[in-house]
């Protein structure tokens, strides 16, 4: 693991932002894996300043999205395709042809995960993918558990989780119980990882999936396994790397 930790939240998404611009100028016809949360916001306005300033193009990038809440529509005010529409696509030269996430209203949840599944292998695999950490360490919505999901899946999101997501809710009980998410299978098989955190609270989940034992329970230490990633952090998160 490369890991790179720098002064506050502004650099670590610039530091990112320059990673993926890389990517994009190195293969026009790139498949980005996108994440969602407060995290990657600063990254996304990175790239949107390196779109306007003609610097990149993304006319002919793909993206495939790493989760999405099961049962919110793509227009739900909650659901991550509005965020990465706000935060993101509308913003930059993306074909909406070439934006893939999991339907969060699809009707059967089971052919949901397959068709995703397929997509992302019809593209050819992710070049890049694009990670948050959740407080209980997991990546995506690969939630601690006894065995690793292999892809895409629809999982029950813990307690957790779920406190930590009702800050975007008017209240708890309205946070989606489940989720489509990538397999830790799916982001392994990803070609390059960025590992992003910022804040204190991450503090101690980042060291555990640096530096800790590799196991289901810390969903995120996995990625010790990967030949290929980068871990950013500002240094209140990175204070104990
Ligand atoms: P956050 O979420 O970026 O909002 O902290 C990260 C995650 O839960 O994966």
């Amino acid at each position: 693991m490369k890991l790179i930790v720098v002064k506050d939240y502004e650099e670590m998404s610039c530091r990112a932002a320059r990673i993926i611009a890389a990517q994009v100028l190195k293969k026009s016809d790139s498949v980005l894996g996108l994440a969602t949360g407060s995290t990657p916001i600063g990254t996304y306005r990175c790239l949107i300043e390196f779109y306007r300033k003609k610097l990149l193009d993304f006319r002919t990038i793909k993206t495939v999205n790493l989760d999405e809440y099961h049962g919110l529509s793509q227009t739900h005010p909650q659901s991550f395709r509005f965020f990465m529409e706000e935060n993101f696509f509308q913003h930059v030269n993306l074909r909406t042809s070439n934006i893939h996430m999991p339907e969060g209203k699809a009707v059967d949840p089971e052919q949901e995960t397959v068709r995703y599944g397929k997509l992302i292998d019809s593209l050819g695999g992710i070049d890049l993918q694009m990670l948050g950490i959740g407080l209980n360490g997991h990546i995506g919505f690969n939630e601690p558990d006894d065995t690793f999901s292999r892809t895409v899946t629809c999982v029950e999101l813990t307690q957790s989780t779920i406190e930590a997501y009702s800050r975007f809710f008017e209240n708890t009980d309205d946070v989606p119980r489940r989720a489509y998410t990538m397999g830790i299978a799916t982001i392994m098989q990803a070609k390059e990882l960025l590992l992003l955190a910022s804040g204190a609270e991450k503090r101690e989940i980042i060291q555990q999936a640096v530096y800790g034992p590799i196991t289901t329970r810390v969903p995120a230490s996995v990625l010790q396994l990967h030949p290929n990633v980068t871990v950013i952090t500002d240094e209140s998160a990175g204070a104990l790397l």
